[in-house]
């Protein structure tokens, strides 16, 4: 049903619009792949049908489709500040455009895909959502938010916070975030105000992770536990990173 190789060329001919030569275009075009096989490889261990597999490695090729407009029209990632990168990736799917035909010849899939994709990035997911829909809409969260932990890694954190990660050890961890740590939920935007506390703060998306498969890939991967390998400056600080860290380790080892 799904050509992967007509879907690969399609996304590379559509990015090529916005020089994949750009480390901030570059960037979003490996995340991309990355997050499609962690779709997959997650759809694949809920035993879904093939069929259902390939949807859910679309849901995952296509998820930041908005990204590359975002960052053209509005020079940034934030979506704070431009525009909501899930609705708006939706829209140029489904709306005037209709990009989505594009990617896969027939319509049966297309409200799954437009929930998934507008979903991707919100806080939480809407509790209306049929279960089948939620169901790719969460595979799609738990995929894109495994791959944040190698972004971080791989990618060069000044590029990503405008500051480097020397003067990031250096900063105090907010004692809001701190103590949000302490309920095992993802960490609030608003609450987050040094750079340390965004950094640390992606360590708290394991704690959201739906699917068994998804923190067996946190865990074998190994990006994660290499961001939580951090050594600040501040002895306190310190202390705080690692009660954090083994809260972590017991999400992730504890339910795989
Ligand atoms: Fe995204």
């Amino acid at each position: 049903m799904i050509n992967e190789q007509q879907v690969k060329a399609a996304f590379a001919n559509y990015t090529k619009n916005y020089n994949p030569e750009d480390p901030k275009i570059s960037l979003k075009i490996t995340h991309t792949y990355k997050v499609a096989e962690n779709c997959r490889v997650i759809a694949e261990s809920l035993k879904m049908s093939e069929e259902d597999v390939e949807i859910a490695w679309l849901i995952g090729m296509l998820h930041d489709i908005g990204r590359f407009e975002q960052i053209a029209r509005f020079g940034t990632f934030n979506d704070a500040k431009s525009v909501d990168h899930g609705d708006f990736g939706a829209d140029l799917l489904f709306g005037k455009g209709f990009l989505i035909t594009d990617y896969i010849d027939v319509r049966d899939y297309d409200a799954i895909i437009e929930t998934a994709i507008k979903h991707h990035n919100k806080y939480r997911i809407p509790e209306n959502l049929d279960s089948r829909t939620a169901l790719f809409a969460n595979i799609i969260r738990d995929a894109d938010k495994i791959d944040i932990f190698r972004v971080q890694i791989e990618e060069p954190i000044i590029g990503i916070y405008g500051v480097s990660l020397e003067d990031i050890k250096k900063e105090r961890l907010s004692d809001a975030v701190f103590e949000q740590f302490k309920e095992r939920k993802a960490i609030l935007r608003e609450l987050k105000k040094t750079h340390l506390d965004y950094y640390v703060g992606h360590f708290s998306l394991a704690f959201e992770l739906v699917f068994p498969q998804s923190r067996k890939l946190v865990l074998e991967q190994g990006y994660l536990r290499q961001l939580m390998d951090l050594q600040v400056e501040d002895a306190k600080v310190q202390q705080r990173i690692g009660f954090i860290r083994d809260e972590i380790n017991r999400e992730l080892e504890s339910i795989v």
